[in-house]
């Protein structure tokens, strides 16, 4: 089954509880944020309060996207807001063993991502304590940019290795190249400017689940 996280970076932002509703009752069962913080990667967007005010707003998965230098040092900050999925980047050298427990304390699941020109094969050292990996499919930062060919390879990899665990794939993602990520063996689809910058976000929600609209 294909799971849909519209990422709320291209939605509008002084009118977030509307853009996210719109979207969940088309159907999507994640919320993709994505945190940044100037450091790790060149922007700067959501903190935990904002995870808190989406919490009261509603009870689909939210998938919290961490593009910062220290992610422990804000993990628990993030669970304590409501998040549901920890996604932490393989590229700022994370103790596992400490985040994998804060999020089994809270009962939260935990991903690791990479970038780009990061290897895929780094990600092995991951499997026995994630329940999802994030394949970049752009460098992060920004929304709209275009797909990256090669993270395709980085699927197949991923989802032949590890038949079990969800595989996420996030940027560049449009209606018209979701069946290839989907193909490699991605189930898990990140989607911001396709959906929010949409005509018509609900009907396009409803596309990405394969729905005939
Ligand atoms: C990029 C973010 C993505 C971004 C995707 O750094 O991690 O989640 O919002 O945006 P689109 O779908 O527009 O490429
Ligand atoms: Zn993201």
């Amino acid at each position: 089954m294909i799971i849909l996280s519209p990422s709320i970076l291209s939605a509008d932002f002084a009118n977030l509880e509307r853009d996210v509703k719109k979207v969940c009752d088309a159907g999507a069962e994640y919320v993709h944020v994505d945190v940044m913080d100037g450091h790790f990667v060149p922007n700067i967007t959501i903190g935990p309060c904002v995870v808190e005010s989406l919490r009261k707003v509603t009870d689909k998965i939210l998938d919290v996207h961490l593009m910062i230098e220290n992610p422990l040092e804000y993990a628990e900050a993030f669970l304590k807001a409501g998040a549901d999925i920890i996604t932490i980047h393989h590229e700022t050298s994370p103790d596992i063993d400490e985040i994998y427990a804060l999020t089994q304390k809270y009962g939260k699941k935990l991903c690791v991502s990479l970038n780009p020109p990061t290897p895929v094969e780094v990600l092995d050292q991951y499997a026995d304590k994630v329940d999802m990996f994030l394949v970049m499919s752009v460098n992060p930062g920004f929304g709209g940019q275009s797909f990256i060919e090669s993270s395709l390879d980085k699927i197949r990899y991923l989802r032949k290795k590890y038949p079990d665990i969800d595989i996420e794939v996030d940027g560049g993602i449009k209606l018209d190249n979701v069946n290839k990520v989907i193909d490699a063996g991605a189930n898990v689809i990140v989607a911001g400017s396709a959906v929010f910058c949409a005509e018509d976000p609900e009907q396009t929600v409803k596309q990405f689940m394969g729905e005939k609209v």
